[in-house]
């Protein structure tokens, strides 16, 4: 028998936690079909009959998929379609002519491709073998009459439900990152309402570049999904990191992406309750107690459910980064101010507890500045109390909702000890951080990557490192794929 592509089958059932759910396996077994190629006979038609429930047309026989289902992107001018619609941006890079692989691919999908090619990219492919490959127009000038009579820049822009940029040079990051509309390319990515995916490639030097960097960080905090570039030998000769995705990865990712759009109006109707960033307690008018906590795991979870429609109330701390798009902010400085937010935003269906919250807080806090008085030798005392635990707070509330998620940073006895945290605190599922106590890579604090295990009451998930966005994607998508099975309870 042919081998079957369980990577696909994962992508379009949402997460490789369905296929589990849906088989009834562990992560073991679903590894165990990714390496072989192979589902077991029982579980070929269980797959078949929920990725049609998904709108996905299958082939029983080979369990390939051959039509996406249709695509609601909810915005404002979209149509129904058959199959979903991708603008393929094509940057001026050596690594363009692998654009054309990359929509061959997208097409087997059942995916609609359109190009659009930079002034640089046609110096290494031609607009015509783009659309001789597409069969569509491959549109490259901001100005051409035609094109504007045709289809205006802002239609083409709106009328996707993804832009895939293959390569993004130095070049078309930059401008991205400024927010430049100097030409086709820039005008679209600016215009667009759709998910953006970047497959960078370039010269490793020019990809390890602080102006490079900083636009890869302003890209990623807006969101964009930036895949690759890996280390190999670049086009240049250089060997280093720079070179870009294979066209297997970058279709993967695309697909993967369309798939979430398609569940982008999944929590539509639910509201989630999440708390994000640090507490800062006062001990006098100048001087408090606080901690490291960036809001950026917080911030970036309340993002990614907004995107699916969820009503969101984001409860922070004070933090450095902008609040996301489209969510009802509530900045608070202390705990007690956190849990009170927090208690006047329910009812929710979801609560997810990200904030660090301190522990402690000054009995009374002084209302000046404590002084040092002239030959004072002695350090002040300081009494403390307890802050209230709002995660368990929210778990034992009479409006709890219905799914309560909390964090947790653990040093040793990662799953012990979060277990313990999930029971004491009453929540349903905890996201254990293995901090090892003498590493600063411990330190999730700031930092755009996180690594966490998922625990619940009955089993226990190691996820891998990823992107602080990525995680918050990957747990929305696991609470979609729950939340049916915890209205069904109630
Ligand atoms: N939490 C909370 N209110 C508090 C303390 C913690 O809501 N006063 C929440 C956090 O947002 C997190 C979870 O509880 O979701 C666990 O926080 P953590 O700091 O790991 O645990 P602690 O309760 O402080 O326990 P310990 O310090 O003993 O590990």
């Amino acid at each position: 028998m042919s081998r079957i592509d369980v990577a696909a089958l994962i992508t379009a059932l949402g997460g490789r936690e369905s296929l589990q759910h849906l088989l009834g396996v562990g992560p073991s077994a679903v590894s165990n079909y990714l390496t072989k190629g192979a589902l077991p006979n029982r579980a070929r038609p269980l797959v078949c009959q929920a990725l049609q429930e998904r709108g996905y047309q299958v082939d029983p026989q080979s369990l390939s998929i051959t039509a996406l289902p249709l695509v609601k992107s909810g915005r404002p001018q979209a149509r129904e379609r058959q199959g979903a619609a991708i603008l393929l941006i094509v940057g001026g890079g050596i690594a363009a002519y692998k654009a054309l692989e990359v929509s061959r691919r997208l097409q087997d999908h059942g995916i609609k491709v359109t190009g659009v090619m930079t002034k640089a990219a046609q110096q290494f492919i031609t607009p015509l073998s783009l659309s001789a490959l597409t069969a569509q127009k491959t549109y490259s000038d901001l100005f051409s009459l035609t094109e504007e009579a045709e289809m205006g820049h802002i239609r083409l822009a709106r009328e996707t439900d993804l832009v895939v940029v293959v390569p993004a040079t130095a070049s078309l990051m930059a401008r991205t990152a400024q927010g430049l509309a100097d030409d086709l390319a820039t005008t679209l990515l600016l215009a667009t309402k759709a998910p953006i995916i970047m497959a960078p490639a370039m010269n490793p030097a020019m990809w390890s570049n602080a102006a490079t960097q900083a636009n890869l960080a302003t890209l990623r905090q807006r969101g964009i999904e930036v895949i690759g570039p890996v280390t190999g030998e670049t086009a240049c000769g250089e060997e280093g990191k720079g070179r870009m995705s294979g066209p297997d990865t970058i279709v993967t990712a695309a697909v993967a992406k369309l798939a979430q759009t398609v569940s982008a109006g999944a929590l539509t109707g639910k509201h989630a309750l999440v708390t994000s960033g640090p507490t800062v307690e006062p001990l006098d008018a100048v001087r408090f107690i606080s901690n490291h906590s960036s809001g950026r795991q917080g911030h970036a979870i309340a993002a990614a459910l907004a995107r699916r429609g969820t009503r969101v109330t984001l409860v922070s701390g004070p933090v450095n980064i902008p609040d996301p798009p489209g969510v009802a902010m509530i900045h608070v400085r202390t705990a007690e101010q956190m849990l009170a937010a927090c208690k006047a935003a329910l009812p929710a269906d979801i609560a997810i507890c990200t904030a660090a919250v301190a522990d402690w807080r000054a009995q009374k806090p002084v209302k000046g500045k404590i002084k040092k008085l002239p030959g004072d030798t002695a350090a002040p005392t300081i009494s403390l109390t307890k802050n209230p635990d709002i995660l368990a707070q929210l778990s034992s509330h009479s409006q709890r909702p219905k799914l309560v998620i909390g964090f947790a940073a653990e040093t040793d006895n990662l799953q012990a000890n979060a277990s313990e945290k999930l029971r004491r605190k009453g929540c349903d599922w905890i996201l254990a951080n293995a901090v090892s106590p003498d590493s600063s890579d411990g330190t999730v604090f700031g930092n755009e990557h996180n690594k966490v295990s998922l625990i619940t009451s009955d089993e226990k998930e190691d996820w891998p490192m990823m992107l602080k966005t990525e995680l918050a994607d990957k747990l929305v998508q696991r609470i979609i794929n729950t939340i049916g099975v915890v209205n069904a309870k109630n």
